[in-house]
């Protein structure tokens, strides 16, 4: 039994949210900040531990904790340890928004966790303000030094790209990482179910980035065949890469290779666009191993080929931080 939809994707990599709760109001995701609908209840330790064994029992080896911001969580490390000591697990990967981070880092590599995608927007501090909501920049600047200092070896910066508020920063970042390892991915925003205006407003295209790095002498890495949807690029003078996530772009869907679980435990195919499978009610007791895995299997016989943003259609998705970005 392996995770392989109908279109010969295969599938080694989950991306589990722990919370939608997030501190942070980012523009384009929670403007307003967290508003709990009703009182939900994230999936617990548990749930968690059984979970991730059906899907590592199917192939997966890596699993990346998002939200909402993970580090939400006051069991945090214990998740962490559960995930990565589930047998078939080779990697535990989280994106955070980098708060606390200086202080936590450590615990949490202590835990297990091997992989950072701390999210940046941008590298003027009032900006970055103006965007999250947060006057924190100095502070997450600092807890990428501790965690490279605790051991993480790659870490990625997300960056979403923001017409108006972050587009003339390129230069700017393209300087920080010429002497850091670090993988800046700069994300095209997609559009949510709660944004209209705003998506108009600040969309920006990664393609005149991609053309001005070809300019400028960096080289776009080959795939892997595990690689997922981002265009890699390297440069002979520079420690660091840049990633390129642009989901408008011809093909984006075609290396398509994780899945998603919302932090209420339901199978979502894709980003954008349906429902999700319940598979809470199989978490329950270690007995319903087999049920969960039929109930996973059978889900994904319904991934279809691709999303339908281009037509304006984001699904049922209101923002990310409602199934994990
Ligand atoms: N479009 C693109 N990226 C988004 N993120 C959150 N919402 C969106 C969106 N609508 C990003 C965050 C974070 C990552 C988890 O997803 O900035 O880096
Ligand atoms: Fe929080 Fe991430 Fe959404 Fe920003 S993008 S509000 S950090 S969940």
């Amino acid at each position: 039994m392996i995770l392989e939809d109908g279109f010969s994707r295969r599938f080694h990599y989950l991306r589990l949210s722990l919370t939608e709760a997030c501190n942070f109001r980012c523009t384009y995701c929670l403007p307003d900040g967290y508003r709990p609908a009703g009182r939900k209840s994230f999936l617990t330790v548990d749930e968690i531990r059984r979970v991730v064994h059906g899907f590592a029992e199917l192939g997966v080896k890596k699993i990346r904790l998002t939200g909402g911001e993970p580090s939400m969580r006051r069991d945090l490390p214990a998740i962490i340890e559960t995930v990565a000591n589930t047998a078939g697990i080779e990697k535990v990967a989280m994106t955070t928004n980098g708060y606390r981070l200086k202080e936590r880092a450590a615990q949490w590599y202590d835990a297990g966790l091997r992989d950072l995608n701390v999210s940046i927007d941008s590298l003027d501090p009032r900006q970055f303000q103006l965007i999250t909501g947060e006057n924190k920049l100095a502070e997450i600047l600092d807890g990428i030094e501790a965690a490279q200092a605790a051991g993480y070896h790659r870490i990625k910066v997300n960056s979403v790209l923001l017409k108006n508020l972050n587009d003339h920063e390129l230069s700017q970042f393209l300087f920080w990482i010429k002497g850091q390892p670090i993988q800046l991915r700069l994300i095209e925003l997609m559009q949510t179910g709660e944004m209209d205006a705003r998506f108009q407003k600040h969309h920006q295209s990664g393609l005149p980035i991609k053309k001005r790095l070809l300019r400028e002498g960096w080289l776009q890495q080959p795939k892997g065949q595990t690689d997922g949807p981002a265009e890699v690029f390297s440069h002979p003078d520079y420690l660091g890469q840049i990633g390129l996530i642009m989901p408008y772009s011809k093909d984006f869907c075609a290396s398509c290779n994780r899945l998603r679980v919302s932090a209420v435990g339901k199978l979502h195919l894709c980003l954008f666009g349906e429902e999700g499978v319940a598979l809470r009610d199989l978490l329950q007791d270690d007995s319903q191993h087999t049920e969960l895995q039929t109930r996973i299997l059978e889900g994904l016989t319904h991934k279809r080929e691709t999303h339908f943003l281009h037509q304006g259609n984001s699904g049922v998705t209101p923002h990310l931080a409602s199934i994990g970005g």
